[in-house]
Parts: structure tokens; sequence; C-alpha cells
């Protein structure tokens, strides 16, 4: 069998995979991306849709922000709903910074279009099997793609391959220790052809459990609920759906009514915190949510996974340039500082709005009261948008 060569090989073509072939490229470094799934597929699944301050300026540095900024709408602040009233975090009053709301679909469409018109080398439908030699100088890996299976040798493995991924599993079990934690509920989303019902995000807490209002450009709204970990779609009707998040975001005395249209898409998502230390062994670094995961409520796995591809891609082309290792050296230590960060305020965001299952009346009374805290406490409610909005450091 033919062994192809490359410098960096990297597994899954997702924001993180993608970011970092781009990314090499501009640095004159060349890699080669394998995508188990096809083109449609990678562009065509719903997933989150809010950049950080720094996560936006990495791509218009990057020279891939331009659809972005044109499609994309600047958010300000967001509001809180909790006990029947709204309470506005003012994002830009409170830290100076801002969000983009701009769909993980559409700069994963931005990036490929990138790469291929940069004559990148993305290989959709080739799906890696194994992960060889990356205790040596010379890691591989084989994929399989209907010409058969084929062999890439590299420099260095990059797996962005999420977390079913095969990635993180080919470290051997003794060099890497998981932190992980379960939530008794996860989120129903939808995707609805009607105009957003507000301007801004809305994150509400309800007896009945969570909601977020997000949106899709100006024709089409985003919306999520909370529901029982082994619930499925198909107890959803789209009546019961519309029902419930009418309930969830009512105002104690009304003046708000959710616009209801009809439904395109509609998935459970579970939810998990999950981290795996180190995000390297030897030649084999692993990036996004091959490494970790955040429950949604805090919209950060989409950055993580960009921060991660940011630093790999200074450190990878520092190694090229000079065969200094001190930035992949430090690249684990470096990006854990940051998941760590993201790790506390997902599991803050999900903790403070959602209906625990299991939570006493006692616990429903306390996070009534730090809710309460942080709409009338400056300090408090600019904790939440500066870790919202992306802490600046790293
Ligand atoms: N071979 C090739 N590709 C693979 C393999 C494999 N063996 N296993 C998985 N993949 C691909 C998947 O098909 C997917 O396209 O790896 C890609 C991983 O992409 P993402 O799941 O988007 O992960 P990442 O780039 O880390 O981005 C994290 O995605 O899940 C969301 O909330 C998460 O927003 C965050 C972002
Ligand atoms: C989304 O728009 O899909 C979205 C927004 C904010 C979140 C999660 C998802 O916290």
């Amino acid at each position: 069998m033919a062994e192809e060569r490359t410098r960096v090989g990297i597994i899954g073509a997702g924001p993180a995979g993608l970011l970092l072939s781009h990314l090499l490229h501009r640095a004159g470094v060349e890699s080669v991306v394998l995508e188990a799934r096809t083109r449609d597929h990678v562009e065509h699944r719903q997933r989150a849709g809010v950049v950080e301050h720094g996560v936006a300026r990495i791509l218009r540095a990057a020279g891939a922000g331009a659809r972005m900024d044109r499609a994309g709408a600047v958010h300000h602040g967001i509001e809180l709903r909790f006990d029947g009233r709204s309470h506005r975090v003012d994002f830009a009053g409170l830290c100076g910074r801002d969000v983009v709301l701009y769909a993980q679909t559409e700069i994963v469409k931005d990036l490929i279009a990138h790469r291929l018109a940069d004559g990148g080398d993305v290989r959709f439908a080739a799906a890696a099997t194994a992960i060889e030699g990356i205790e040596g100088e010379r890691p591989r890996i084989r994929y399989g793609t209907a010409a058969g299976e084929q062999v890439l040798a590299c420099d260095f493995v990059v797996a962005c391959d999420g977390f079913h991924g095969i990635g993180r599993p080919s470290i051997p079990a003794e060099r890497v220790r998981h932190f992980e934690k379960s939530y008794p509920f996860g989120w129903l989303g939808i995707l609805a052809d009607v105009p957003p019902s507000a301007t801004e995000l809305i994150y509400a807490r309800h007896e009945r459990g969570f909601a977020l209002h997000s949106q899709r450009g100006p024709r089409v709204s985003r919306l999520y609920l909370q529901v029982g970990n082994d619930d499925h779609v198909g107890n959803w009707p789209d009546d019961r759906i519309w029902a419930e998040l009418a309930a969830r975001f009512a105002l104690r005395d009304g003046g708000w009514e959710l616009a209801t249209g009809p439904i395109t898409d509609k998935a459970v998502t579970p939810m998990r915190s999950f981290v795996c230390e180190p995000m390297r062994h030897g030649r084999l670094l692993l990036a996004g949510d091959a490494a970790h995961i955040v429950p949604p409520t805090g919209a950060k796995g989409l950055n993580l996974a960009m921060h991660d591809a940011a630093l790999l891609a200074e450190a990878l082309a520092s190694w090229h340039a000079t065969g200094d290792h001190t930035l992949v050296d430090g690249y684990s230590d470096t990006a854990l500082r940051r998941v760590w960060r993201a790790e506390h305020f997902s599991s803050w965001m999900t903790g403070l709005l959602h209906r625990d299952p299991n939570g006493s009346a006692f616990d429903r009374r306390v996070q009534s009261a730090h809710l309460e805290f942080i709409a009338s406490s400056r300090s408090a409610s600019a904790q939440l948008a500066e870790n919202y909005t992306g802490l600046p450091y790293v």
C-alpha cells in the first residue's frame, strides 16, 4: 500500500479541524483533513451559534470573517427571565465586549470554502480507523475510503474528531485522566420558519424547566426546552413544543408573545461536562470536543474548539519554522486553563437556570435568590457578562 505523507494529519472537519488546517496553511504548514462524513452532512448539521468576541477576532484576522460580519448579528446583551420577570444583562456596559450570533454550521461552510479555494486537502467520506506510532516521530493514520484502506504518515496527528472519535481512545488509558459530570436532563432543540420573537437571546428559568430563545437570521428561530434525559422527539409533537415554550417564556404581566411557525428540525441533545487531561500524548494532540465537552447553556463548545485550533496552529507553525517544541509542549496546559474556566461557567449557568428533578423546594428558592442577586448586583452580572463574551486571557 502506498503511504502518503503530510506535515499535520487532522482527523475531523468540524470547526476545530477546519480552522486548524486554514491557519496552518496561512503559516505555510501543509496539512490533510480526513472527515468520516460527506461535505453535505457536515455543512447541514444543526449546532450552536454564539461566537465570542475573541473568536470573532481570530476568524477576521485569518481572513475568514467576511460572511460572519455580513450575515451574523452583533449582540450586546442577553435577557434572563425568571419568576415571570425579565432582566437584561448588558454586555457592552458591564464589560465592553459583545458576541456575534452566527451559526456554527455557517462557520463550517465558510472554512470549507476557504480551504478548497486555497487548494487545501480536505477529504470527505474518509473515516480514520487507527492512529499508530504516536510515541515515535512518524505517526500514521489509517483511514478507509470507497477506494479501500489508505495510510497517511505525518509529523503530528491532531484529533479534532469530536467526543465519539478515535483520537482520545488512542492514548493509553494509564496516561490520561478523565473528569466527568452528567446532568439529569437534556435539551430538545428546534429550528422553525418564524421570525424571532425577540432581538436578543432569552435564557428562561421556569418551574417547569429551562427554555432558550435564539435565532438564525431575521426569518428563522432556534429554540430549546429542557427535557428529561431519556426523552425523545417522538414525545414532542409540534403543538406540545409551542405550548411548553409559551408557558416557560411567559411574563407575569403579559406583554410578550411567542410567534409560532413550521418546525423544520427537531433533536434531543444530552448534557454532559467532560475533560481529558492532558490533551496530548507524544505526537497525538487533541482539540475541541475530542478533549472536552460543556453543556450548551454557556455557548462555549464552539468557542473552546476554535481556541484550541488557534493555539495549536501557532504551536505547530513555530515547531515547523524553527524546530522549537516549546509551544507544542505547553499546548495542553495552556488550553486547559481556558477549558476549566469554561467548564466552571457552563456548569454554573446550567445550575442557575435548569430545574433539577432531584432538587428540593429549598434548592429552588436558593436558585431564585441567585438570579435575583445577578439582576440587582452590577458585579454579579458583570461576572456573567465577562464569562459569556469570553475572558480575554491566553
Ligand atoms: N474519522 C474522520 N472523521 C471523524 C471520525 C473519524 N474516525 N470521527 C469523527 N469524525 C468527524 C465527525 O464526523 C465530525 O465532522 O469529526 C468531526 C468533529 O467535529 P465536531 O463534532 O464539530 O467537533 P469540533 O470541531 O471539536 O467542534 C466542537 O461542535 O459538537 C459541537 O458543541 C460542540 O460547538 C462544539 C463544536
Ligand atoms: C444557539 O443559538 O443555538 C444557542 C445559543 C446559545 C446557547 C446555546 C445555543 O447557549
